[in-house]
């Protein structure tokens, strides 16, 4: 039952810090153990579970990031592993938007705007992010030095 103020239906995002060896472990291209690693993190702090409490698979690549607005159709969580980020960089953020669609039709006063911000995110060496695939998001371009490696779990029937 609703009472009071509720912030419903929340979407988790979540970002965490590798630390130094991880880095360079992702960076020479041995990733898997981190990966493990960080989504079993995110399941226990996001979810109190395990990622081996679920079947999954995962898919991973190196690219730098579409500029185009997109979701990860057919995934369950997708994350972004920053493992390289020049200090300096500009642009390279992560623009990740409101999944409710239409929602901010009616409300036409400024003040209700932050109900339907995007959220934009600028990564650091070592940052990971993890969200639900469904959301959509996008890369503003950058020329600067910046590794980031996209992962895709896979949540399968059982
Ligand atoms: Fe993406």
């Amino acid at each position: 039952m609703v009472e009071g103020i509720n912030n419903c239906w929340p979407t988790p995002i979540y970002k965490t810090t590798l630390g130094p060896d991880e880095c360079s472990l992702m960076v020479i291209g041995n990733v898997m153990p981190v990966i493990e690693k960080t989504f079993d993190l995110f399941f226990k702090e996001v979810y109190n579970k395990s990622l081996n409490d679920y079947i999954h698979k995962f898919k991973h690549w190196k690219h730098i990031g579409l500029k185009e607005l997109h979701n990860h159709q057919g995934a369950s969580f997708s994350a972004v592993f920053y493992p390289e980020v020049s200090d300096t960089m500009e642009g390279g953020e992560i623009i990740i938007k409101d999944p409710r669609g239409n929602a901010n039709r009616g409300y036409d006063h400024d003040e209700f705007q932050v109900q339907f911000d995007d959220i934009k995110f600028k990564p650091k060496g070592g940052d990971v992010l993890i969200m639900p695939s469904f959301l959509y998001h996008q890369v503003i371009p950058t020329t600067d030095n910046r590794i980031a490696i996209p992962v895709d779990l896979y949540i399968m029937d059982i």
